[in-house]
C-alpha cells in the first residue's frame, strides 16, 4: 500500500518533501538517505540550501545516490555535480557523510566499489542494506533509479549496486538494484509533471501495463511507500 501526498505545484511538493524530512532527521540519531537525480530534485534541493539550510541537521544525515551516470563528478551529467550545484556546496555537512559514485571510474569496478561503501556504513540484514530513506524519481518510462523498463532483471538482482544502460543514450549508470531498494525503511517517490501522469495513474490503479514499469515494482518489504505527487503528475 502507498500514501499519496498531493500539492498543487512542484514548489509545494518540494515544500511537503523538506517538511518531510525535517521530522524524519529530528527524530533519529542517524539518517542514511540515497538520493535521487535527474531535474526534479533541482526545486527540493534549492529548497533545503535555503529556507531549510539551518533546519536540517545535516551532521546525521549521511548521503548516497540511489543512481549515477558513469561521467566525471564535474559533467553536466554527473547526479553529484547537480547535488553540489543545488545543494552540497550552500551548506555545512560533513565531507565524511558525503558517499557519492564515482563515476569516472571504470561502471563494473564501481558498481562493486560502491558496493562496498555502502555495506560498510548503511546497517543491513542479511548483507541487503536498509536505508533509513530512498528518495526516487519517475521517468515518463516508469523507470526509476537507474532501472529502465528494457532491465527489468536489475528489480530481482542479487548484487547491491549494477551497471544499467540508459536506453536510448547508451549511457552506462551505477544503480542500485531493487531488492535494496525495496529494503529501505523509507521509499519516497518525489514525481511532478504532466509526462508522467498516465504511467502514476497504472501504477497507483494497478491498471495498464502497470507491470512494466520498474517503478510500480518497488513496495517495501518492511517499510513504507511514499507518493509526492503535484496535480500535473496525478489524477486530480
Ligand atoms: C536519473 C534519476 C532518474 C530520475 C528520473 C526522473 O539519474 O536520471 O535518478 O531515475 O529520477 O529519470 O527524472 P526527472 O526528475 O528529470 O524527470
Amino acid at each position: 500500500m502507498a500514501t499519496i501526498h498531493i500539492e498543487s505545484t512542484p514548489e509545494l511538493v518540494a515544500k511537503a518533501f523538506a517538511d518531510y524530512l525535517l521530522k524524519e532527521s529530528n527524530e533519529k540519531p542517524a539518517l542514511h538517505v540515497a538520493l535521487s537525480g535527474g531535474s526534479t530534485p533541482k526545486l527540493l534541493f534549492d529548497l533545503l540550501a535555503t529556507s531549510y539550510k539551518y533546519l536540517i541537521p545535516w551532521a546525521k544525515l549521511h548521503l548516497y545516490w540511489g543512481d549515477e551516470r558513469c561521467v566525471p563528478p564535474t559533467h553536466e551529467d554527473s547526479n553529484y555535480k547537480m547535488t553540489v550545484d543545488h545543494l552540497l556546496s550552500k551548506i555545512d555537512i560533513p565531507k565524511e557523510n558525503i558517499h557519492r559514485v564515482l563515476g569516472e571510474n571504470d561502471p563494473d569496478m564501481e558498481a562493486a566499489r560502491y558496493s562496498v561503501e555502502i555495506l560498510k556504513n548503511v546497517p543491513n540484514e542479511n548483507l541487503i542494506p536498509r536505508f533509513d530513506l530512498i528518495i526516487l524519481g519517475m521517468g515518463p518510462d516508469g523507470h526509476t533509479a537507474s532501472i529502465f523498463p528494457h532491465q527489468m532483471d536489475l528489480l530481482t538482482a542479487s548484487r547491491i549496486c549494477e551497471v544499467a544502460t540508459h536506453p536510448e543514450s547508451g549511457q552506462k549508470r551505477v544503480t542500485l538494484t531493487g531488492n535494496v531498494l525495496r529494503q529501505a525503511a523509507k521509499v519516497v517517490f518525489l514525481v511532478t509533471g504532466g509526462n508522467k501522469k498516465s504511467k502514476v495513474k497504472e501504477i497507483l490503479e494497478k491498471t495498464g501495463n502497470w507491470k512494466l514499469y520498474p517503478a510500480a515494482h518497488i513496495q517495501p518489504v518492511n517499510g513504507e511507500l511514499i507518493w509526492f505527487l503535484d496535480y500535473s503528475a496525478s489524477n486530480k
